[in-house]
């Protein structure tokens, strides 16, 4: 699978060996930074990452910062993109199932590698069930379109 990964200075820390662990899987793995643990701004990376994916060249994309909510606030943002926090394996088996999730967010401080490798491990090996699923994730899509007003509060 075509991957891209990120993170900021609080994810640094993992992300080499996470690099390495989605390489040993056979993966294809795109590191788009940052390169040192010098402090930076998640944002850009959640930004970069996100884009890959919703433009298809990344078919998954996978951001650790400190605690994973900056880089999926950032992320959910991009047309296309269905990104969260993810800190279980059971959570990353959800996302997939339910949710059809596509942009993985970690926590590099409050969540050890081994946790967070078989969580990588459940979002690049769950399929997406469909059924009673799918419309509720077209539902989610629809917010994505500029043009669409909403289901109305009634207020
Ligand atoms: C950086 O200090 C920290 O704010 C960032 O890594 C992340 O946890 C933001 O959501």
């Amino acid at each position: 699978m075509r991957i891209a990964i990120a993170s900021d200075h609080a994810g640094f820390d993992q992300k080499p060996a996470m690099v390495s662990y989605l390489e040993s899987l056979g993966h294809e793995v795109r590191d788009m930074g940052p390169d040192s643990a010098e402090r930076c701004d998640y944002p850009d990376y959640a930004d970069k990452v996100a884009r890959l994916v919703a433009s298809g060249k990344a078919e998954r994309g996978i951001l650790i910062c400190g605690t994973g909510i900056g880089m999926a606030i950032t992320a959910d943002k991009v047309a296309g993109i269905r990104a969260a926090v993810i800190q279980t394996p059971e959570f990353a088996e959800l996302f997939r199932e339910h949710n059809n999730g596509n942009v993985l967010c970690i926590s590099g401080r409050f969540v050890s590698l081994e946790v967070n490798k078989k969580i990588v491990d459940n979002f690049l090996t769950t399929e997406f069930a469909g059924g009673r699923h799918a419309g509720r994730v077209e539902k989610i899509m629809r917010e994505d379109d500029p043009g669409f007003a909403g289901v109305g509060t009634g207020l």
